[in-house]
């Protein structure tokens, strides 16, 4: 068929010939100003796409609106023993600051709502979920994260080797939080039992429901800390 050509189908007959015959009318209208089926098709799709572009842009200009003077988005904050300047909105958290401004994608975002605690971090030795921390309320505490632990030459932290010594988690996403509760955890108390380190980390959840050989892990690597075990 050519462009400003059209078909009519069952003109005459039953009332479904009827429905047809406005459809056609239609068609008929819109080959009269010379708008073929292919070119009305084309249309749809532009205006779509137009319709579609418009509400990004207005989207995009609703976040610029959010996102405020540049001068009260600079902000130093410690992070790992390190002074980092970021530019940061007033509204973002410390999860996304972490992980998309500064690299740190070891703090893991699970459910962002403060369910999980995939994103935890320690603040000022006490551990937070970070997906529910404002960046800009962090500027004078210190943060900590999964790559602070290590030492500067690559020693791992005594919880660290706990994992390894008893190879406790399966896909390890919720590794890095349930690591970072642990060590903020025995800050307090360096000698817990099984139940009370269970009780410990109960903000953290782990999708692949290896519990017992998490915690078993988390029990090693708190035994390595008393011991002052560390392993190149
Ligand atoms: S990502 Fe922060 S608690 Fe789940
Ligand atoms: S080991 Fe997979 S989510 Fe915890």
């Amino acid at each position: 068929m050519q462009d400003g050509e059209v078909t009519i189908p069952g003109r005459q007959g039953s009332n479904v010939d009827d429905r047809i015959d406005i459809d056609i009318d239609k068609e008929l209208d819109n080959a009269a100003k010379g708008v073929s089926r292919r070119n009305f098709i084309k249309g749809v799709i532009c205006g779509g796409a137009a319709v579609s572009s418009a509400g990004y842009l207005f989207r995009a200009s609703n976040l610029l609106g959010q996102y405020g003077d540049a001068g009260d988005r600079l902000i130093t904050i410690n992070v790992n023993g390190q002074q980092r300047r970021v530019d940061a909105m007033k509204q973002e958290t410390l999860a996304w600051t972490l992980r998309y401004k500064l690299g740190l994608t070891g703090t893991k975002l699970g459910c962002d709502r403060a369910e999980c605690g995939a994103c935890t971090v320690l603040i000022d030795d006490v551990p937070h979920y970070s997906c529910s921390v404002l960046t800009h309320t962090v500027r004078n505490r210190k943060v900590v994260t999964i790559e602070g632990l290590a030492a500067a030459d690559g020693t791992l932290h005594p919880v660290q080797q706990g994992v390894i010594d008893e190879q406790g988690f399966q896909c390890a996403f919720c590794m890095s939080g349930f690591i970072m509760s642990t060590v903020g955890f025995l800050k307090t108390n360096p000698n817990p039992t099984r139940t009370e380190l269970a009780h410990g980390i109960s903000g953290n959840l782990c999708r692949c429901q290896d519990y017992d050989k998490i915690l078993t892990a988390m029990m090693r690597g708190a035994e390595n800390l008393r011991k002052g075990k560390v392993h190149a």
